[in-house]
């Protein structure tokens, strides 16, 4: 079985990940805060500890909601959309492979970096200046796709838009 567009499921833990993805944005900086605190003699702020822990597990959520989406992709696949150009269609595919895939790798180095090798947290930087690229390169293709070809590619998102064909 095969569907046109992505089940509500599917929608509402995309829009999800982009929720936690701003909430890793706000609780990142606490880490830093935390872990220079006791170098320079002062106690570290409660609420810095308890941010570093919501960065934790709001990435730990992500991991998941990324898991369940490509299980549900696979139990029932999406037909893709349409490209005026092949080529745009493949690299639109290795754009979400990419993306799952950082998605999946965040957590892990994130989780390395906090409790076993520290050195992962290089990787867990670069990283997450992977995730801004690649998200750049996400939002760039859905703002071509509904303002030049107007083609209601976001309502496989579940959001209606006026003035597509
Ligand atoms: C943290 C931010 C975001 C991440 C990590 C993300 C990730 C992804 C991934 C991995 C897919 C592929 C789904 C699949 O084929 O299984 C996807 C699809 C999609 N995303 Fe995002 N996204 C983000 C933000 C956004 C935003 C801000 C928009 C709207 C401007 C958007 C609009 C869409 C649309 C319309 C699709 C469906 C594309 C299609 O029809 O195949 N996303 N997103
Ligand atoms: C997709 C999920 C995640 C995103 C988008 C994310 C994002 C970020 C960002 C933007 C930074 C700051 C990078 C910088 O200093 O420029 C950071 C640092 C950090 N994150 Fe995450 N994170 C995620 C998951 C996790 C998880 C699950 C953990 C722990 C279990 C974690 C632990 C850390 C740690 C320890 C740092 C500090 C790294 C260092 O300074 O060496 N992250 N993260």
């Amino acid at each position: 079985m095969t569907r046109h567009t992505y089940s509500g499921l599917h929608q509402s833990l995309h829009w999800a990940t982009f929720a936690l993805f701003l909430v890793q944005l706000w609780t990142y900086p606490a880490i830093g805060r935390t872990h220079h605190a006791p170098h320079f003699g002062v106690p570290i702020d409660p609420f810095d500890l308890f941010l570093h822990q919501v960065h934790a597990i709001s990435g730990g959520l992500i991991l998941v909601f990324a898991i369940v989406r490509l299980w549900l992709r696979h139990r029932t696949p999406v037909i893709p959309p349409r490209f005026p150009y092949p080529a745009l269609s493949t690299i639109s595919k290795l754009a979400h492979l990419a993306l799952y895939t950082t998605l999946i790798l965040l957590p892990i180095t994130g989780f390395l970096k906090m409790y076993i090798i520290s050195a992962a947290g290089l990787v867990h930087i670069l990283l997450t200046r992977l995730l801004y690229v690649l998200l750049v390169l996400h939002v760039v293709g859905v703002l071509v796709h509904i303002l030049i070809w107007r083609d209601g590619l976001l309502e496989r998102m579940g959001i209606k838009l006026p003035l597509q064909r």
